[in-house]
């Protein structure tokens, strides 16, 4: 077991003792069911209320319901101005048996505007851009913050390839390949968030990431049966979910009606510069003027193929990200969602 802190907040329609016991007990047992809390695993639970809300302590509602050996305080929520008036938050400290990830926490009535993020379904955020303009390093923070499921439509591209070279086929042969496409299983699976890909059972999440992968990926992702068969992967995974998915036809082809889309550039000295970083993370020794070589060729490649080329989808917000770092990209990035959320 863990210890978690889970956070939740209700409004209440009247300062009146009766309202503000009933909200907070109806905002505890959700908490509690939907996090499946036993009683004795509380720690401790702390309540905040607005300037406007004083004729009650929230916590007689823990008692209330059974909780009568924990911890509690209450306290008055910082008076920020324009903030939401008639508010109940509480953060509940507790031994859970859950992965983080699968913690709810809970806003209910007009407290949903505090955490817009939890309350949508079906949110889409495409990022598309050339190799090495920090397409996934900043898909993988925005989701994480907002709890979006991230998706690296690259990583598909790249399985396909893999296969190819492991099997000896031409990733140019778009006939070779085509005949072997029904042989070729790819499967997502999400492990602490973080995407997971597999071949024919296999996982290959690391496997695909060297420069023959890449460049291989680049001539199979020309081909129609390829992207065909992605696509749907693709789609499906967009079904349901709040995600964020990269690529180069993101926003032109994957998901056309996505909310946000971001086309996310950077000169391709800077673009090089990262990769031979990105490599030497992974103890892999690259030389600079053959990786800015073959991320040119790729960009080529990508943005002049007749299929689902690389381009900027008419409605995406461009940022050049050469001079910017990860956390300035990000939260331009997370603002433009919060804008379009609300
Ligand atoms: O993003 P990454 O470098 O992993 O992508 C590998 C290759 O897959 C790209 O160079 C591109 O040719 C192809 N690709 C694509 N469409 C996407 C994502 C990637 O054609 N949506």
């Amino acid at each position: 077991m863990e210890i978690y802190s889970i956070r939740g907040a209700i409004t209440i329609e009247e300062n009146t003792s009766e309202n503000i016991i009933k909200n907070s007990e109806y905002l505890l047992k959700e908490i509690i069911k939907q996090n499946k809390i036993e009683n004795e695993n509380i720690i401790n639970i702390i309540f905040s209320a607005t300037k406007d809300i004083d004729k009650a302590y929230p916590a007689i509602a823990t008692r209330n319901i059974g909780i009568t050996d924990s911890s509690i305080m209450c306290l008055q929520e910082m008076n920020v101005e324009d903030s939401l008036p008639m508010c109940i938050r509480v953060m509940i400290t507790a031994k859970l048996d859950l992965a983080k990830k699968d913690i709810k926490h809970i806003y209910l009535k007009n407290a949903k505007k505090l955490r817009p993020d939890l309350s949508i379904k079906g949110f889409s955020v495409a990022i598309d851009g050339p190799a090495g303009s920090g397409k996934s390093t900043v898909s993988k923070r925005i989701a994480k913050e907002l709890n979006f499921i991230y998706v690296d439509t690259g990583a598909m591209f790249r399985t396909v390839a893999l296969y190819c070279i492991n099997k000896g086929i031409d990733c140019s042969n778009a006939n070779m390949v085509a005949n072997n496409i029904e042989y070729i299983n790819i499967e997502i699976r999400f492990l602490d968030g973080i995407q997971q890909i597999y071949l024919n059972g296999e996982n290959v999440t690391e496997k695909i990431r060297t420069q023959e992968v890449a460049k291989g990926s680049s001539l199979v992702a020309k081909i129609p049966c390829v992207r065909e068969k992605l696509l749907k992967i693709q789609r499906d995974l967009a079904k349901d979910n709040n995600i964020i998915m990269d690529g180069r036809d993101v926003g032109t082809n994957v998901l056309k009606d996505a909310n946000v889309k971001i086309y996310l550039d950077a000169d391709v000295e800077e673009r090089a510069k990262r990769r031979c970083k990105e490599l030497l993370e992974r103890d892999i020794i690259a030389d600079y003027q053959q990786i800015k070589q073959s991320i040119e060729e790729r960009d080529y490649q990508d943005k002049n193929r007749d299929i689902a080329p690389l381009k900027k989808a008419e409605d995406a917000i461009v940022i050049n990200s050469t001079s910017l770092n990860i956390d300035e990209v990000a939260n331009l990035i997370i603002k433009n969602i919060k804008e379009n959320i609300k």
